[in-house]
């Protein structure tokens, strides 16, 4: 088993088909669509800069090239802003390409977040290392990556996030079966189930998109056979860390108790979308008086 080490190194897979989301997603990810002026994939690395990461490998699957783009220089905007001395949207722009040190490495057959996170072996090497999911967005002031690496500096377990649902909602999740810590945020996990049918469920304990996990992980990977949906799933795996201990010590769940949107859902995006435009100093106002007099039906 590892020691604790500094963790620097984030993992975001962003391979998934978005099949919810088409058939804006037919050609674009799904992590490109805009909360307001930022794409959603620019809060989720600037979360893991946020919580120290420095440095940033991409899972990407097809139509990946937008993605890319957006993370790198465009001197033909940049040249345009400057020369309309429109400092606020050149500083705007250049944000994206100086948060952090991004690789790519494909996916190939979209196979499952398990076969996504796999695909992270060799960069990654045998290093602790953080993996957030590219749609699932974070209220940044909440801190819960921070959080999740502390309590993983702190007692050299794999950490999950983990929010609580309500009980007919936990079947669209990974779900935990814990138990209590002196802890009040953390959990030990002693199994998992994903997408649990109505009725099994051992919890209302739903598994979201940020872990940190061990290196030991990826050969658990290696041995995982597809499971729901067919899919190489990552909870598959960290369900045979959570029983058995002595491949990588324990598994924890971290209680979120802060703001999240699964923005890779229609519903959820677009209350992201009002939610962060409520909060904006150059739009919310006016849009709070819009929502009054729109009434919403
Ligand atoms: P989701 O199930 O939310 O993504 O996977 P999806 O498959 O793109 O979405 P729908 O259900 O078809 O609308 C969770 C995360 O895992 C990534 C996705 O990009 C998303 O961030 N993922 C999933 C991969 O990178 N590769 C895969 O093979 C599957």
């Amino acid at each position: 088993m590892s020691e604790t080490s500094w963790v620097t190194k984030a993992v975001i897979p962003v391979g998934g088909m978005g099949t919810r989301f088409l058939p804006a997603t037919k050609a674009m990810p799904k992590e490109m669509l805009p909360l307001v002026d930022r794409p959603v994939i620019q809060f989720v690395v600037e979360e893991a800069v946020e919580a120290g990461l420095t440095d940033v490998l991409f899972v990407t699957g097809r139509n990946k090239n937008a993605l890319e783009n957006h993370f790198d220089r465009s001197t033909e905007v940049e040249n345009l802003l400057e020369s309309r001395g429109d400092a606020t949207r050149l500083s705007e722009v250049m944000k994206a390409t100086s948060l952090a040190n991004i690789h790519y490495v494909r996916q190939g057959d979209a196979l499952g977040l398990g076969h996504a996170v796999l695909k992270s072996r060799q960069h990654v090497g045998h290093e602790p290392f953080v993996v957030l999911l590219g749609d699932d967005v974070m209220e940044i002031e909440d801190q819960l990556l921070r959080d999740m690496l502390d309590a993983y500096r702190e007692y050299n377990a794999t950490i999950i996030a983990l929010i609580e649902v309500d009980p007919d909602q936990i079947h669209l999740y990974g779900c935990a079966e814990v138990e209590t810590t002196s802890d009040a945020q953390l959990v030990r996990i002693k199994n998992l189930v994903e997408k649990p049918q109505t009725g099994t469920a051992p919890s209302n304990l739903a598994i979201i998109g940020r872990y940190v996990l061990k290196p030991e992980i990826f050969d658990v990977l290696e041995n995982t056979k597809p499971g729901a949906g067919g899919e190489i799933q990552l909870t598959d795996a960290l369900k045979v860390l959570a029983q058995d201990d002595k491949i990588a010590g324990p598994v924890f769940g971290f209680i979120y108790k802060g703001k999240r949107y699964d923005t890779g859902d229609k519903l959820g995006y677009i209350q992201a979308v009002v939610e962060m435009a409520l909060q904006r100093k150059d739009i919310g106002p006016a849009l709070k008086q819009w929502l009054k007099q729109f009434g919403g039906g």
